[in-house]
């Protein structure tokens, strides 16, 4: 091991590095990042190498994976790593194939909010920010269906709230959807969108017409498909149609006062989910708990981009993540407001922090001058 310091106490500075050193091996033996292995003098355990150590700050461990590890294994240890080096908690990347760096950090690197500054250049859409201190940004055409849950006052409609004010000013996405708590869609009275969304709870079979209206749209877009494109080109002329169902169980629980009409509009949500990607159909369900009997398995299986504010037990972190590290699913029981896990394909578990307009007045000012801002003509694209 090599360690490097600026500061000037060497015989000071070589204990700290051979305590973390130390610190290192014993924590790995702990949560099982060592293996154990046979020799001649007994059984012994042998851990990820610390190849470097870089006294801060910030203090840096550069450690090479064994073999068969990937970095997902010690970032799921992380949390369980940290206080045993003396932090709150670990930065890990991969420098090239097989090591890792391991930042010691004082803080959860999620602490404080994150500024949602508007507009967003070019089409990407901000979902948050990682633990990294990456920006979480994707084209807006690229996002998947998507579920939302999270327990009461965990940041679910703050989130939405930052979706709906970035994708709100650009002519080639419609906003629409349903929501039963008036908030979401309230700044949107009187622009383009109002007319492809319904709010409040008073005429559930409003519900129903909108959702017909949108199947009936799907149906004629997947027709007029010429013979050689599978998916939809969106444009200003046949925009993205960005579906959000705001308060799922509410929504359903109002459209079930008559039972038929409650079938009707889950199939219809069924239909657009399950045809509407290649038609430029996004749909967005935001609920508390993803539970089966309000988000059946089939409407979970379609949404592939699946983000969790805090939930009330690991059981209900399992239903949009499975397989999550068990830690990791229990520290998140006790996540501040607006931290969030994200599983979308492709990607390793995810936690973020969502981004924070401000208050509901700062949502409301950002959606209308995003509505009123000009409607220019923009190239279509492809869409998948
Ligand atoms: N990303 C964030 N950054 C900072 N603070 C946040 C963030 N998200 C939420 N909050 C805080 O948490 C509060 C509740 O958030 P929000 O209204 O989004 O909860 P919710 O999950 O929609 O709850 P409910 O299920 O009751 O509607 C916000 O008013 C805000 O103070
Ligand atoms: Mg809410």
């Amino acid at each position: 091991m090599r360690f490097w310091t600026k500061r000037q106490d060497r015989a000071a500075d070589e204990r700290e590095a051979d305590a973390l050193w130390w610190a290192w091996r014993q924590a790995c033996e702990g949560t099982g990042l060592g293996n154990q292995v046979d020799t001649a003098t007994g059984a012994t355990t042998v851990v990820p190498e610390v190849v470097e150590i870089v006294l801060g700050p910030p203090t840096i461990l550069m450690v090479k994976l064994m073999p068969g590890q990937l970095i997902g294994d010690v970032r799921r240890e992380a949390g369980r790593l940290a206080p045993h080096l003396g932090a709150a908690a670990l930065r890990v990347q991969l420098v090239g194939r097989i090591h890792v760096r391991v930042e010691l950090l004082d803080a959860d690197p999620l602490d404080g909010t994150l500024p949602l500054d508007l507009p967003v250049a070019g089409d990407g859409v901000v979902l948050g920010r990682d633990e990294g201190g990456r920006d979480l940004v994707q084209d807006w055409a690229d996002l998947a269906h998507a579920i939302v849950q999270g327990v009461t006052r965990s940041g679910k409609s703050v989130f939405t709230y930052g979706l709906l004010a970035q994708m709100a000013g650009d002519p080639r996405i419609t906003v629409c959807g349903i929501d039963p708590t008036g908030l979401l869609f309230r700044p949107f009275a009187g622009s383009r969108h109002a007319t492809h969304q319904v709010s409040g709870v008073a005429d559930p079979h409003a519900y129903l017409r909108l959702l017909h209206d949108l199947v009936a749209e799907m149906d004629e877009r997947i027709t007029g498909l010429p013979a050689d494109r599978d998916t939809l080109e969106v444009s200003v002329a046949q925009p993205l149609r960005l579906v959000v169902l705001e308060e799922y169980a509410g929504l359903l629980r109002t459209a079930d006062q008559d039972k038929q009409l409650g079938k009707d509009v889950r199939a219809a949500i069924g239909r657009l989910l399950a045809e509407g990607a290649k038609a430029g159909f996004r749909v967005v369900i935001v609920v508390q708990r993803a539970e089966a009997s309000i988000v059946g398995s089939y409407e979970r299986a379609m949404c592939s981009l699946r983000i969790s504010f805090r939930t009330d037990t690991t059981a209900s972190l399992e239903l949009l993540h499975p397989g999550a590290p068990k830690a990791v699913a229990e520290a998140h029981t006790t996540a501040l407001p607006g931290i969030a896990l994200m599983s979308a394909p492709g990607e390793d578990l995810t936690r973020f922090r969502a981004p924070f307009l401000g208050t509901y007045g700062a949502y409301v000012r950002a959606v209308i001058e995003a509505c009123e801002s000009g409607v220019d003509e923009r190239p279509a694209f492809a869409v998948a």
